[in-house]
């Protein structure tokens, strides 16, 4: 095979321990395959800004176009706004929008050895948030008014944008085992219809394309009694579909349930391009200290080789990772720390990687 070139935005905060981390573990899974993968830097997010006034160089998304695939780490710092006090240094609309990528896919997994989070075990919670990526409220990005004594932002659905997205949910459906509880292929659909129109347009258009899967259940849940549900009985959701802003909220509510941020990946899914990240932030808080769970980065590169055609290597990489916590090698701690720190996480992984099968070879 051909090396895999993927293009690499480090990040701000603890994106470049993250990074680094994926790294690492992307080029042993890939060369126990059989394949070289090469990495090429692109400078974006806070201190990009910072130091260019641009948050991603002139030229990238032409680049990131021609890489097999992009993966980014959480970008971001609080203190650097434009002057209408939104943050400078993000990059989700320049490259959701900027590259198309219309299905954000957040699959919230409970790994074996995660311990306190929930009252539920291991494959219980087994769901995937698929989330609106390209218009909604997030359609209002840099367009809201404000004044002294009012502010206001639109949202935004259209025909084409809840369509390409409910058929990325059904297609997910399809190729997944069925909710925990009871195996049954399911898309459930999340909105506020009971109150907006806009969000009774998005319902009406996802019934309308659930009738192209007849073999998947079709199923709608109000976006308030979904974050409880998320929680309490989180077995019975497949795959579910929802506007942006309710995406990014309850896809955050799902980590909880899970282990925290540091275990949850997410791929930016395009017809034609795609990148994939963490579900967090630059968390600045815990940022050098070697506190950070590299997990999500490191399953956001086991998506991107799936993505990229080497199911293998992704799947090895994804076992790698649940082997080193069922094992107690690694523990997250009530913080959402590995207690082995950061760096020792990822070598553990890449060590899982390498060892054979415990029990497995010859005595
Ligand atoms: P955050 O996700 O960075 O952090 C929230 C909490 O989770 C913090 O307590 C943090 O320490 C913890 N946390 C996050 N990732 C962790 C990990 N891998 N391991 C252990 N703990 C982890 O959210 P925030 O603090 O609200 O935002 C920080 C910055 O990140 C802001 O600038 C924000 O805009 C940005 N942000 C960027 C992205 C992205 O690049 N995709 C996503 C979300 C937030
Ligand atoms: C996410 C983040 C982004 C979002 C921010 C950083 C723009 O929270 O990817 O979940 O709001 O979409
Ligand atoms: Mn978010």
């Amino acid at each position: 095979d051909r090396p895999l070139r993927v293009g690499v935005i480090a990040g701000d905060g603890i994106g470049p321990e993250l990074t680094r981390a994926a790294a690492s573990v992307m080029e042993t899974a890939l060369r126990l395959h059989g394949t070289g993968i090469e990495f090429v830097h692109e400078d974006a997010g806070a201190d990009t800004f910072r130091r260019t006034g641009r948050a991603l160089t002139p030229g990238a998304l032409d680049r990131i176009r021609g890489y097999d695939a992009l993966l980014k780490g959480p970008v971001g710092d609080p203190a650097v706004r434009h002057p209408d006090g939104t943050e400078a240094g993000l990059l989700g609309g320049l490259l959701r929008e900027g590259l198309d990528t219309y299905a954000n896919v957040r699959p919230i997994r409970l790994l074996p050895g995660i311990r306190g989070a929930t009252r539920h075990e291991a494959g219980e919670i087994d769901h995937v948030i698929v989330r609106e990526n390209t218009e909604g409220l997030y359609m209002s990005r840099g367009r809201g008014v404000r004044n002294a004594r009012a502010a206001s932002d639109q949202l935004m659905m259209t025909r084409e944008g809840v369509e390409r997205v409910a058929h990325a949910a059904f297609a997910l459906a399809r190729r997944r085992g069925g909710a925990p509880a009871d195996g049954v292929s399911r898309v459930t659909c999340v909105d506020k219809s009971n109150v907006l129109r806009s969000f009774g347009f998005f319902r009406d258009i996802f019934d309308e394309v659930a009738e192209a899967y007849p073999d998947v259940e079709a199923d709608h849940m109000y976006a308030d009694a979904a974050g409880y549900a998320l929680v309490a009985e989180p077995s019975r959701f497949d795959v579910l579909v929802m506007e942006n802003l309710l995406g990014d909220v309850l896809s955050d509510v799902g980590a909880g349930t899970v282990g925290g941020l540091g275990m949850c990946p997410s791929g930016n899914i395009g017809d034609t391009s795609a990148y994939f990240e963490p579900i967090h932030g630059s968390a600045p808080g815990i940022a050098g200290s070697d506190r950070a769970n590299p997990s999500s980065q490191i399953l956001a590169g086991a998506l991107l080789l799936d993505h990229a055609g080497h199911t293998d290597a992704a799947r090895s990489v994804e076992d790698a990772v649940a082997r080193v916590l069922a094992d107690g090698t690694v523990t997250i701690t009530s913080s959402g720390s590995p207690d082995l720190g950061t760096r020792a996480t990822a070598e553990a992984v890449v060590g899982a990687l390498a060892a054979p099968e415990e029990g497995t070879g010859p005595a």
